[in-house]
């Protein structure tokens, strides 16, 4: 049986955590992005479909690519980031499903229904942006997820000749606390929830 983390462990996950607007000069190696994937893939995804698809962009070159098809005070904020993410989702993930759900002929319930596929990218991908997140902040470094771009502009720039499409980007360094604004509320319990 697993034990609850420590406070301290909390903190850095979730109420200490924040979303930042920049970043000290510290670098990112491409090591903590393996590490991040090492645990983000083990979020759980519905049939293991694993549909996110990350493009990391480091170089200046992709960066100011991807910078170019955001809002502009987005934009600002990926050229000064050591890092920034671009998640995707691979609208053909059902053809991974053979080898990643052997189960079950899992394939066979996405082939020709479009609706479904789409629904399914977008929720499990989003899933796994969230896992992406909490894996950065398990590592020790912080994010600046952003949905101010143009997706359709970043698919062509990044994803051309693919299935995939974008969901999110997210910047990703050591936060700059200079950046950060007030904490936003978060409501208690009975604001927003019931037990039935
Ligand atoms: C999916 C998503 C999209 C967001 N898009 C933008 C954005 O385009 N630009 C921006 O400055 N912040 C964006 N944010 C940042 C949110 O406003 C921020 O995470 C939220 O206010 C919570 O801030 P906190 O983590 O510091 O409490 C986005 C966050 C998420 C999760």
């Amino acid at each position: 049986m697993n034990s609850p983390l420590t406070d301290a462990a909390l903190d850095q996950l979730f109420r200490t955590a924040r979303t930042y607007n920049g970043y000290l000069d510290k670098p990112v190696s491409e090591a903590q992005l393996h590490a991040i994937w090492e645990l983000m893939k083990y979020g759980p995804t519905s049939a293991n479909c694993l549909p996110a698809r990350i493009i990391w962009c480091t170089s200046t070159e992709a960066k100011e690519k991807l910078a170019a098809l955001t809002m502009p005070a987005n934009g600002e904020k990926i050229l000064k980031a050591p890092v920034t993410a671009i998640i995707g989702m691979d609208m053909e993930f059902y053809e991974q499903l053979p080898e990643l759900f052997p189960h079950t002929d899992a394939r066979s319930w996405f082939v020709g229904n479009a609706e479904l596929i789409e629904k399914t990218a977008f929720r499990n991908s989003s899933l796994q942006g969230g896992y992406f997140i909490l894996a950065a902040r398990a590592i020790g470094l912080d994010t600046g997820p952003m949905s101010g771009f143009n997706n359709q502009a970043v698919d062509e720039a990044f994803f051309a000749g693919t299935g995939i499409k974008s969901n999110f980007i997210s910047t990703l360094g050591y936060g700059d606390p200079e950046s950060i604004f007030g904490r936003s509320p978060r409501p208690e319990f009975a604001r927003f929830n019931t037990v039935v």
